[in-house]
């Protein structure tokens, strides 16, 4: 199969230009808005960085208001129950604007109507809701933002398992000095717990030389911190033609000229080669913090979740990155509760955590998803017992954050200063090439900037300096 296959054509997007054209000549004059409201992991935000520019060609203005938008999109996230009462509720409030205006136009995308019956609830329960997408159709907005603004009838996609990759859309980012660099989309894992490959569709990676080139000119246009995207960015290329990996990738985009940082979001352990762990350690660009999802410290629980690794695999990993970057730091992501997760299981969590000393961890407790294989599984664990085994697994970490954070005290650390803190003026916020927060107090506004910061304080979550 050619490469070819996974993308968008020519004359799909042509066709698009010329809806986005048409939007354009009907609003013109009108100063109509579009609000955009993401939830989410980085991906949402990528994409919804991706809405904005489409709006901004079709003649809208950006708004950060959405009592006066024009255009709504709610861009939403199905990794968790929670995830989706709150979409789903962010989606109700906007029956209001619809009330109030009629003219109003109303989109939903993203993972949570990706799942047909969600989309049939949106459908059925939500009639002011003009057009629902998935994930797959993002390049399609302007047509149906067309038929919407035409009273056409209202547009439910059903998304395919093989979406393709639309290059060329237009961004329009939220930073002027981090950025996301989507790199594949998907997912071919198909862990029990997780909805992501019924949503997101199989494994696509954009074609090496299109992100190669993204990272050069986002480079040459300032951006510092550069974060490639992809639910496993390990497998990267397999499906390119030459089958590039994410080493070779990694190898060339050292070789830009610049100072910045890549980081990767996010690695999958059962396919963190050795050449990958080498092109981070050659590399001063590519930051030396890796996020490593580690799920479960149980080997019967991982083998439950379809890792495909064990304990002693994953440590051997962190082993040889520790070995190949000095001080690297490590973050990662673990459920806990798990069905049929006993107390043993939970020990060999805790166990891993203490060995390995991750910087920051993600937490979550397992929430059952309609369409996975753990959602049927024996052993569903009480509500309780994940609540408990949450906060006992948060209190090992902080302890072990708040140690690492205190070794820092009286190192100078180079950092990017991300803007002013909430309730002071003259204190900004930053972060390490780790991803830890640094606070320290300026006259100067040092915002976008990499600088040298003191560690003089440390607590659980932060670091305090001075420059
Ligand atoms: N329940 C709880 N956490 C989940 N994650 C994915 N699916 C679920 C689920 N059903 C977590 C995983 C993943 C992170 C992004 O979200 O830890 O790495
Ligand atoms: Fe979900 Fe597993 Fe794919 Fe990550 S690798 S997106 S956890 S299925």
């Amino acid at each position: 199969m050619s490469e070819d296959m996974n993308f968008v054509t020519v004359q799909e997007m042509a066709q698009q230009a010329e809806y986005t054209k048409k939007v354009r000549d009907m609003i013109k004059d009108k100063q109509l808005k579009a609000f955009v409201y993401t939830l989410g992991c980085q991906q949402n935000e990528a994409d919804s960085e991706r809405i904005r520019g489409i709006f901004l060609s079709m003649g809208y203005t950006v708004t950060d208001d959405e009592e006066i938008a024009d255009l709504i999109m709610v861009n939403t996230c199905a990794i968790r129950e929670h995830a989706e009462k709150r979409a789903l509720s962010v989606i109700g409030r906007y029956k209001h604007n619809k009330a109030r205006n009629p003219d109003t136009v109303i989109g939903v995308c993203g993972c949570m109507p990706a799942q047909g019956h969600r989309s049939e609830q949106l459908k059925h329960s939500y009639h002011y809701v003009d057009f629902v997408f998935g994930t797959g159709s993002l390049h399609k907005i302007p047509e149906y933002v067309y038929n919407a603004l035409n009273k056409g009838k209202r547009i439910f996609v059903a998304e395919s398992d093989k979406p393709k990759i639309a290059e060329g859309v237009p961004v329009v980012r939220e930073s002027s000095f981090k950025a996301w660099v989507s790199i594949m989309y998907g997912c071919n894992n198909f862990c029990t717990y997780c909805i992501v490959p019924y949503v997101r569709g199989r494994e696509r990676s954009r074609k090496m030389q299109d992100v190669i080139n993204e990272v050069r000119t986002l480079v040459n246009e300032g951006y510092k911190d550069i974060t490639l995207l992809g639910q496993n960015v390990n497998s990267y290329g397999k499906d390119l033609d030459g089958s590039p990996t994410i080493a070779d990738l990694l190898n060339e985009i050292s070789k830009i000229e610049g100072d910045f940082w890549i980081h990767l979001m996010t690695s999958h352990p059962k396919d963190a080669s050795s050449a990958l762990i080498d092109a981070i350690s050659k590399s001063d660009k590519i930051a030396n913090h890796f996020h490593l999802p580690l799920q479960s410290g149980s080997d019967t629980v991982l083998k439950r979740m379809n890792r495909h690794y064990d304990k002693e695999k994953y440590l051997s990993i962190v082993k040889e990155l520790k070995e190949k970057n000095e001080g690297i730091v490590f973050t990662t992501d673990i459920i806990v509760g798990f069905p049929g997760e006993s107390e043993r299981d939970f020990e060999d969590t805790l166990d891993i955590v203490k060995r390995v000393e991750y910087d920051s961890i993600y937490t979550f407790q397992f929430s059952p998803r309609k369409g996975t294989a753990a959602y049927s599984m024996d052993d569903q664990i009480p509500e309780d017992v994940k609540k408990e085994r949450f906060e006992r697994l948060n209190e090992v970490q902080n302890e072990i954050s708040k140690a690492k954070n205190e070794a820092m005290i009286g190192k100078t650390v180079k950092v990017l200063v991300e803007g002013k803190s909430k309730n002071n003026d003259k204190i900004y916020s930053s972060r390490t090439e780790g991803n830890k927060i640094v606070h320290f107090s300026s006259d100067k506004d040092l915002t976008g900037q990499f600088i040298n910061i003191k560690i003089i304080r440390a607590d659980t979550f932060a670091l305090y300096g001075e420059i």
